[in-house]
């Protein structure tokens, strides 16, 4: 099953209770929650006290993409607000610490995941399978909403497909980046089966019907 997760990051936070509901209203199956510290990725966003407000309005599962660096010293905190996936950055630490953040996760009772940004390859994520239940092949460089889908990034999906099928086939295997109902149909083609969305969704007025479209159903 295909499923989406709007990301909040491109929805009017004056009115982001509505913006949720809506979406939920719409079909979603996760929220997105973008967090950036200016350092891992040139922008800020939202943090702590913003989700913490969102799980007490929604009981849809949260899934936290955080784009920090050293997200082992924030894993806790991210849990105790309410996050669901706790997604961090391979990028983000050296080995053993992305290893220790992902344990953490785990034991605190959520759902640990990987990420990978574009230049980083797809055999990267492979010592990491048996710890995660989801991974995230980013399909723009991350940091902004509303940029281009980076078509090269395809024969990794089906690269990392094939490896969660051989390892554990449970495993999720999320895009995020430039998905509109176009690039998901590639994406899902490759393999991806959980399909991120922020500008795509948020622009449009009639939101059940572009998730719908993006669902590719
Ligand atoms: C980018 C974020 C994305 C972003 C996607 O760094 O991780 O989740 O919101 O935005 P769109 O769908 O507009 O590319
Ligand atoms: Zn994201």
């Amino acid at each position: 099953m295909i499923k989406i997760a709007p990301s909040i990051l491109s929805a009017d936070f004056i009115r982001l209770g509505e913006e949720i509901k809506n979406v939920e209203d719409g079909g979603a199956d996760y929220i997105h929650f973008d967090v950036m510290d200016g350092i891992f990725v040139p922008n800020i966003s939202v943090g702590i006290p913003v989700l913490k407000s969102v799980r007490r309005f929604t009981k849809m599962p949260l899934d936290v993409h955080l784009m920090i660096v050293r997200p082992v010293r924030y894993v806790s905190l991210f849990a105790d607000a309410g996050a669901d996936i706790v997604n961090i950055h391979i990028e983000a630490d050296h080995m053993k610490e992305t290893m220790r953040a992902l344990t953490l996760i785990r034991d605190l009772g959520k759902k640990p995941a990987i990420t990978i940004k574009p230049k980083t390859p797809g055999e990267s994520v492979l010592p990491y399978l048996s710890l995660v239940d989801l991974v995230l092949i980013m399909t723009v460089e991350p940091g902004f909403g509303g940029q281009a889908f980076m078509k090269e990034m395809l024969p990794k999906i089906s690269l990392v497909r094939e490896a969660i099928d051989k390892a554990n086939p449970a495993i999720e295997l999320q895009v995020d980046g430039g998905i509109n109902p176009g690039t998901a149909k590639l994406c899902v083609n490759a393999g991806a089966n959980v399909l991120v969305a922020g500008s795509d969704i948020f622009k449009s007025k009639d939101r059940k019907e572009r998730i719908r479209q993006i669902r590719g159903c």
